[in-house]
């Protein structure tokens, strides 16, 4: 993930700023940068590699200025190199980035058509050339970034500082974090708590849509609407090696939260955003070879893998067994060898998801791992890490994980589908924009949050609650069961729609909250029945849609969730949002020890 730091100072602010991307490493990056206004003019160094080369850098080349902006690069669009590492700038101003600019290829094309010059590979590059832009036209630095800001889309966090400009820095906040933070005469912006401990423990934290004006004597907020707002002042208790809880109540509420932007690096890692293709690291193995593909997991890994099953056999028509490592260590399934195993967890520790990784691998499997810890067992037994960057997960109940392993196997499943000529270079293309739109699709759902935590008041009285899903909304329905089951301790089954009136259906009575998970897809109107089954008795239902799903669901629901319309290729991920925030709520009002549930570890390293 990448990392932002901005320091307003009194005093040379380079060297300080380098010690605060040093706090941000564990998120992980290839590249690193600062830029200051040396004597008023934007200066920049900048390093490929870890962040010894950028002080390496400066030792020889020192930069003065008290004002400056930092950056630790993930690289997502464009090579690890010198040239694409942030900042990024114009004539007159220089900017860092967290996130995705969806529409760069657009607004790239415009600004060359205003007689921009490009240096870089980078979406960033088109937020300094914008803001250049629009300044060209007279307006100041700060009305051409709030007239910039409604042109991106995507879901990102910005910093800028202004060519002559010795008391102004801005950020901005759209789905990927950004604190503020209050020092004595000065002022400072970061991707979070971490990266400004070193400068004060009095933060803000900005909200979506959010931006902000800073000087040293003091800063203005305001809304996506330009309106002024106040965000709470707080004290931080981060240090460089507690991650911080940030301004949540509970880890695993900041790591729904997190979604967007850890979901959005996930896919950087994955995704050539300027080609809009999916590229794999080196495989020992030919996907037209593969006859069938096993998943292996346990729990919320398990479900993701079951979602995968859908994606690989609809993209690359190959033939997939999804099994509970528990039982396929201990039964008789037969190999063919030379095909695949993929083995999903989070931890990348699990006793019996590694026992099967090793079952697997003597049975002539190659081993293909999606983990979220690159350093862990599973990674180190596997023949190829396909690495989750969900970053480090405290809660014990897993969300961000969850939605960046599918993202994982949905990157594969699209280059299977390619390799094994299933996929059109515009089929590939077409699915591929679908992801990248993710982030943005799921800061759109994490904006339902208060009408799902008034419905979590109804799920925290009930003693049972049934989940409803077909295709692949049924894993997810298997998945909102699980995460409502181990954080509140209420019991909760998911299941197929379609299964109903094979027996479930007798449990349905007015006591009893039915979860409808239906984006309006091929077997909508399927779900609708079931709905009309459940109502007819008295169900009461809490319907997860889209708007065509709204209007078409002709059925009295309790509550109707709407989601944004997207391609049914990636609802899975987006619908996981509501679903985790439906099971946190219902638990903070249940009292339950959310992020350490009982009786439950978040890595289960014993049998
Ligand atoms: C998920 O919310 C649970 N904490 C649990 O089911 C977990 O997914 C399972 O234990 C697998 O863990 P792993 O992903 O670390 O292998």
């Amino acid at each position: 993930m990448c990392g932002i730091i901005g320091i307003l100072g009194r005093t040379p602010v380079a060297p300080q700023m380098v010690d605060a991307l040093k706090r941000l490493e564990y998120r992980g990056y290839d590249s690193a940068g600062v830029a200051t206004l040396e004597h008023g003019h934007l200066t920049r160094r900048r390093a490929e590699g870890k962040l010894k080369n950028l002080e390496h850098r400066l030792d020889g080349e020192p930069l003065a200025g008290t004002i400056g902006i930092g950056h630790t690069r993930w690289a997502t669009h464009g090579r690890p190199n010198e040239t694409n590492a942030h900042p990024h700038a114009g004539r007159r101003v220089a900017v860092v980035h967290n996130g995705i600019i969806e529409n760069f290829n657009e607004l790239r094309r415009e600004l060359e058509g205003h007689g921009a010059r490009f240096a870089t590979e980078t979406d960033t590059e088109v937020v300094a050339h914008l803001v250049d832009h629009l300044m060209s036209t007279g307006l100041g630095p700060v009305e051409a970034v709030k007239a910039a800001l409604p042109r991106l889309r995507g879901a990102f966090a910005l910093g800028f500082i202004f060519e002559g400009e010795e008391d102004l820095m801005i950020g901005a906040r759209r789905g990927s974090p950004l604190a503020v933070g209050y020092g004595q005469g000065e002022m400072y912006l970061g991707s979070d708590a971490i990266a400004l401990a070193p400068f004060t423990s009095t933060i803000s934290y900005l909200e979506d849509g959010d931006w902000v004006v800073l000087k040293r004597g003091g800063l203005q907020v305001y809304d996506e609407d330009g309106a002024p707002v106040n965000r709470p002042v707080m004290k931080s208790s981060a240090s460089a090696f507690l991650v911080d809880k940030g301004n949540y109540r509970h880890f695993m509420s900041k790591e729904i939260h997190e979604q967007p932007e850890v979901v959005g690096h996930t896919l950087a890692h994955y995704i050539d955003f300027a080609a809009e293709r999916v590229v794999l690291p080196d495989l020992p193995f030919d996907f037209t070879s593969l006859q069938r593909v096993t998943i292996a997991a346990c729990g919320t890994a398990y479900y993701a893998g079951l979602t995968g099953k859908y994606w690989f056999e609809r993209f690359a028509r190959l033939p997939v067994e999804v099994e509970i490592a528990s039982e396929l260590r201990y039964g008789d399934a037969p190999f063919a060898p030379g095909n695949l195993a993929i083995f999903v967890s989070q931890s990348g520790e699990t006793a019996d998801t590694l026992a099967t990784l090793r079952h697997a691998k003597a049975n002539g499997q190659h081993v293909v791992s999606v983990v979220n810890v690159a350093t862990s067992t599973i990674a180190r037994e596997s023949d190829v890490v396909m690495p989750t960057l969900a970053g480090p997960e405290i809660g014990v109940a897993s969300t961000k994980a969850f939605t960046c392993q599918l993202t994982v196997l949905a990157c594969i499943a699209i280059a299977a589908g390619r390799a094994r000529g299933n996929l059109s270079e515009e089929d590939e293309r077409r699915l591929v924009r679908a992801l990248v739109e993710v982030p943005r699709h799921m800061t759109a759902a994490l904006a339902l949050e208060p009408e799902v935590e008034k419905l979590a008041r109804d799920i925290a009285k009930s003693r049972d609650v049934l989940y409803l899903g077909r295709g692949t909304s049924f894993p997810l329905a298997l998945e909102g069961a699980l995460k409502l089951k181990e954080i509140s301790y209420i019991h909760a089954e998911g299941y197929a729609a379609g299964e109903l009136k094979h027996g479930p259906i007798a449990l349905i009575d007015e006591t009893m909250p039915v979860i409808v998970i239906a984006p309006h897809d091929r077997v909508f109107e399927k779900t609708v029945s079931n709905m009309q089954e459940v109502a007819a008795r008295g169900g009461k239902i809490i319907l997860l849609t889209d708007p065509q799903g709204a209007a078409e669901a002709t059925v009295d629901s309790l509550a109707t969730l709407v989601l944004p319309h997207m391609p049914a290729s990636v609802t899975p991920m987006v619908y996981a949002v509501p679903v985790q925030m439906l099971a946190y709520h219902a638990a903070v009002i249940m009292g339950t020890d959310v992020d350490q549930p009982r009786n439950l570890a978040k890595s289960v390293t014993v049998e």
